[in-house]
């Protein structure tokens, strides 16, 4: 297991049309990026494939852990809600992160992700602390300066230095010591204003989630529709944090996608739905070619688990590892037993009964049925960031081999390559080009809704596989001087460079079976 380049990955992103700063002309806005013609059709893979998975065929049709299908509506919310909705959730009150400023550079960084060099013997005699943010060029230099210092020095974090030292930081990219200020709390939502007025009482958010916007809207998808608890809400979408320090590439940014989905159940059944959940979103990531070493489930310890999930089941992540966190791991996902947090405290705010009555609980009547239950049910959620998936997917598929025309490629799983298929005349003569012309069209037509198809005839062979082979493109279909006499074309496997010959009235059936489309 090596550690890949995240510069490397970076630069293929950009060069390819992965990932482009945002307002770059403009010298780009910092926590905020654009995906290019090939990632932004990469991210909607990703999202389609959650949405495949998780609302038209939960599970692929497995069944649930109370031995029936699993049921999961849509539902599509807006991104500014009613203020209350946030103080219901306890986000105006508690989503804040402490935050330390430099007066003398003016930076600012997110205090509980500062580390500071101090010496080993734990004496200081009168010498600073010499702070920096992991993986920034302030690493390297203030260990130089630490161990010049102190000779052997130990790295810990800042919230650990006792307040009476705060003076005696060095900051990570200052040059006097004391600049730093003590941390502050920050609430990280976006506040904007509704309407011309612009007063404090027109104040809205940016939803720094999508959750709530399917817990307000619980007791219409009860009422208009005929799901019944067991069920899930599920909803993709755009949120919005302001984040002190965002960082490493788009891991962290100010403006990102989720996918999440809150899957309603009577409080008996929350620690079987919230394994079966784990699981089930585990393997999901597996089956997209996260594969390994390199995905991990991690369940909470007591003390990290969010306000909301202090009394649940538990809480488990599935984490990546990011070549910005190696040989550590990241969180792509998080799943939460969040009981019914959120329902009991919209339920509180909006004085509305929010109660599910549930007709096949309670006693048994002497008619057969049930006397049913009132109660708010308790949430499962599976909470994913497509932004930090595509990041995960960029990293594991990027691979460098110096032998292969294309020293850097994307290994990317066929469900999720934005080009599903390249189709090349071996020269762009003798009839090739008119034949490959024909099959491009029959791809096109068939597989455009699931990706690009691309027809080259541009160049020598091997540079158009090594372009192919760049972007992740899977199967490149090559019309050579064979195929009009066999009808045959060949076909090269991205990741093996291995080619056989397939019949050509066989390609656009053999393609569907390789891509998982049936
Ligand atoms: N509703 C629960 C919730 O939002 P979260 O762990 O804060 O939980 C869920 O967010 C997922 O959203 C994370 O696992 C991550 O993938 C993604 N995410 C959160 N903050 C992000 C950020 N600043 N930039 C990119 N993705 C982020």
């Amino acid at each position: 297991m090596t550690k890949k380049s995240m510069d490397k990955i970076m630069a293929l992103s950009k060069r390819r049309g992965f990932v482009y700063q945002a307002s770059e002309i403009y010298g780009g806005l910092n926590g905020f990026w654009d995906y290019g013609p090939l990632g932004a059709q990469l991210k909607k893979n990703l999202r389609d494939a959650w949405w495949q998975d998780m609302v038209m065929n939960p599970c692929g049709g497995a069944l649930g852990p109370n031995g029936e299908p699993v049921r999961i509506v849509p539902l599509d919310t807006t991104i500014i809600q009613h203020p209350k909705v946030w103080e219901a959730s306890g986000h105006i009150a508690g989503f804040n992160d402490p935050q330390v400023d430099c007066r003398e550079t003016k930076a600012r960084y997110r205090a509980d992700h500062v580390l500071v060099y101090g010496p080993k013997s734990g004496d200081r005699g009168g010498k600073p602390f010499f702070a920096y943010m992991p993986e920034s060029p302030s690493e390297t230099k203030q260990k130089k300066k630490a161990e010049k210092a102190f000779g052997e020095v130990v790295s810990f974090p800042l919230t650990k230095v006792a307040k009476e030292d705060w003076a005696s930081v060095l900051g990570p990219d200052a040059d006097k010591v004391g600049s730093l200020t003590e941390p502050r709390a920050f609430n990280l939502m976006f506040k904007t204003y509704i309407g011309a007025t612009a007063t404090e009482e027109d104040v809205a958010y940016l939803r720094p989630e999508t959750a709530q916007g399917m817990f307000v809207q619980f007791k219409n998808v009860i009422d208009t529709t005929r799901v019944k608890v067991p069920f899930g809400i599920a909803s993709t979408g755009k949120s919005f944090r302001n984040e002190v320090t965002p960082r490493n590439f788009t891991f962290r940014s100010r403006e990102f996608e989720q996918m999440e989905m809150e899957f309603f159940c009577h409080e008996s059944e929350a620690r079987a739905w919230y394994a079966f959940w784990r699981d089930t979103r585990m393997a999901w990531w597996k089956s997209l070619g996260l594969e390994g070493e390199n995905l991990q489930l991690r369940e909470h310890d007591a003390d990290e688990l969010a306000h909301y999930a202090k009394n649940g089941a538990g809480t488990s992540d599935v984490e990546y590892r990011f070549p910005f966190t190696y040989p550590g791991f990241g969180e792509l996902e998080g799943v939460a037993h969040r009981s019914n947090f959120d329902l009991s405290e919209h339920q509180k705010h909006s004085r509305q009964n929010l109660e599910y009555f549930d007709a096949e609980r309670g006693e048994l009547l002497p008619n057969g049925q049930h006397k049913g239950e009132k109660y708010l049910p308790h949430v499962i959620e599976p909470a994913a960031g497509l932004d930090r998936g595509i990041l995960a997917v960029l990293c594991e598929a990027f691979t460098e081999d110096a032998s292969r025309p294309s020293p850097e490629l994307m290994r990317f799983h066929p469900r999720l390559a934005p080009i599903k298929a390249g189709v090349f005349p071996l020269v762009n003569k003798e009839g090739m080009p008119e034949i490959s012309e024909k099959l491009y069209k029959e791809l096109f037509k068939r597989f455009s809704r699931h990706g690009f198809v691309e027809h080259d005839v541009k160049q020598a062979i091997g540079k158009r596989y090594a372009r192919m082979d760049e972007a992740g493109c899977p199967y490149c279909f090559t019309i050579d001087g064979e195929t009009a006499a066999s009808q045959t074309v060949t076909v090269r496997d991205r990741d093996t460079g291995a080619q056989e010959r397939l019949a050509l009235d066989r390609v656009g059936d053999w393609l569907s079976e390789k891509l998982g489309l049936g």
